[in-house]
């Protein structure tokens, strides 16, 4: 996608289309109000006759001949004035990307920011979703052989007309809306990516790509055996069932000087989580493909980083391995050591996720974080608690929490906190061990960030559980990418 911004509005050729963003009221801004006076009034017959409300997110492509000159135009409902916000901003946005696609526009060209204005939104923070969405709705994922007839948007150029003033705000805005997209676009890759296809090994290659293209990113992988001289049993005891050999991999960018503490982005990596022994029923078994998203946002995370060159050092870890049942495999009952040196009794091979974390999170010392932030796919309870409209966000730092609660808001990405009080800590008490790998039905998400905390003693650590916000069901079943927009505007805040 090219993005240019300019000054100037560009006359419109074949295949172009004006986007222009409307307010259910009838009044008419200044784009709307040139064409309908070109077109004989067709926006405000269109408006009185009921066929387009402007409604928000409601879209509808018009075309009329004037001066012997076709003009193509998408008309966008941003709904009533007075209730509009950043979240109808990007439902419109959205709307608006997807229908250029399904109308085989080549080129968008919008003077929208001039006119529309929106209390909360800034010129600038509405571009960069704009930006983002283009992207987002232009990517097709197409890594697996054999579909026919892929159907690729013609979509790819979008002109951005805005006034001097606004104009290196907005050229910012739109180069970061354009990486947050690039980044959500790989993290959806990844997670759709077939899990016999997209295995742990996989993912070091790809962090090794990742960083052969970018000279400020160094890559390093821990394999196996290395992790046996670490003593990292809980990472080892979820692999030990797999012919895939489990990989830690460390992806550590420098935009700063050396001496800035690195942020640490720790993703669970499963690439496919059968349960294990404690097998998971077979229906809806070939989502838990899925339970690297938490990897996956971290890889869409520092590709936008990378492609922007933010000046902060972040460090990307991923723990990926894969979860079987195998005669090998780890049992109920068996109780192992992590590399904390704190023992586990595993009292259910489902409850992984937290294992491979575990042994990442004290991995991840060595870095002196200055905030550890986890994303992972870790528990179905959290799916019951928030469903799929926010993640959820625990930790032992309330100003990290808040600024991703903010973050959240400011990016649609939204999540929530839960409370990890020490009255939840004893439901991970064991006979047999430090302590058990799950803590029962009643709280499932909060007492596995209990078990989390225990291992993110030593720094300001934040976990996102987005078991429900990675990927949907249903027709447009597929990841969604989050929470990397999440994450990348939590990381323009802290600018
Ligand atoms: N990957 C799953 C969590 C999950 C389940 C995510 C369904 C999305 C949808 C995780 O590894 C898991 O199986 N968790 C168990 C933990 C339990 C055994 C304590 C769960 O949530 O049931
Ligand atoms: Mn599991
Ligand atoms: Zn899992």
């Amino acid at each position: 996608m090219d993005i240019k911004v300019t000054t100037r509005l560009p006359s419109a050729t074949e295949n172009t289309y004006q986007v222009v963003f409307l307010f259910a009221d009838g009044k008419l801004g200044g784009a709307a109000r040139k064409i309908d006076a070109e077109s004989h009034g067709l926006i405000k017959s269109l408006l009185q006759s009921g066929d387009f409300t402007a409604a928000v997110g409601k879209v509808y492509p018009i075309h009329y001949v004037a001066a012997s000159l076709t003009s193509w135009v998408l008309l966008v409902g941003l709904g009533n004035r007075k209730h509009v916000d950043a979240r109808a901003w990007r439902i419109a946005s959205l709307a608006a990307a997807k229908k250029l696609c399904t109308v085989n526009a080549a080129v968008a060209i919008t003077d929208c920011l001039n006119w529309v204005k929106i209390d909360s939104l800034s010129p600038a923070e509405m571009a960069r979703q704009w930006a983002c969405d283009l992207v987002s709705a232009t990517h097709v994922f197409d890594l697996h052989p054999g579909i026919k007839d892929r159907a690729y948007p013609v979509l790819s150029e979008c002109v951005l007309s805005i006034d001097k003033k606004s104009h290196e705000a907005v050229s910012q805005a739109v180069r970061r809306g354009l990486a947050t997209g690039n980044g959500i676009a790989l993290a959806r890759d990844l997670g759709n990516l077939a899990p016999n296809l997209c295995t742990p090994e996989y993912l070091s290659k790809k962090a090794r790509a990742m960083a052969e293209s970018c000279e400020q990113l160094t890559t390093t992988i821990v394999d196996e055996a290395e992790m046996e001289e670490l003593g990292m049993g809980a990472m080892l005891a979820v692999s030990q069932g797999s012919r895939q050999p489990a990989q830690l991999i460390v992806m550590n960018y420098q935009g700063k000087s050396r001496a800035g503490s690195p942020i640490a982005l720790v993703g669970k990596g499963v690439t496919f989580d059968t349960g294990g022994i404690s097998i998971k029923p077979s229906e809806s078994m070939d989502e838990m493909k899925y339970d690297m998203c938490g990897a996956a946002g971290v890889f869409g995370a520092m590709q936008a980083i990378t492609e922007l060159k933010l000046e902060l050092n972040v460090i990307g870890i991923v723990a990926a391995a894969e979860n079987m049942p195998d005669g090998n495999a780890v049992r109920p009952g068996d109780v192992i050591i992590s590399m904390s040196g704190q023992s586990i009794e595993i009292l259910n091979t489902d409850a992984e996720g937290r294992l491979v974390l575990c042994d990442a999170l004290t991995y991840s010392k060595q870095f002196k974080p200055s905030t550890v932030i986890d994303l992972a796919t870790l528990t179905g309870a959290c799916v019951i608690a928030l469903g799929d409209v926010a993640s959820a966000v625990m930790g032992n730092h309330e100003d990290t929490i808040n600024a991703l609660v903010s973050a959240g808001e400011q990016s649609g990405d939204r999540c929530w906190p839960l409370p990890i009080w020490d009255d939840y800590q004893k439901q991970l008490d064991s006979n047999f061990a430090d302590m058990a790998n799950m803590g029962g039905r009643p709280a499932g998400a909060i007492t596995a960030g209990c078990f989390l905390s225990r291992f993110a003693e030593d720094y300001d650590w934040v976990h996102l559980d987005i078991a429900g916000t990675a990927w949907t069901k249903g027709a447009t079943k597929g990841a969604t990418g989050r929470p990397v927009s999440l994450l990348m505007q939590y990381l323009f805040n802290r600018l």
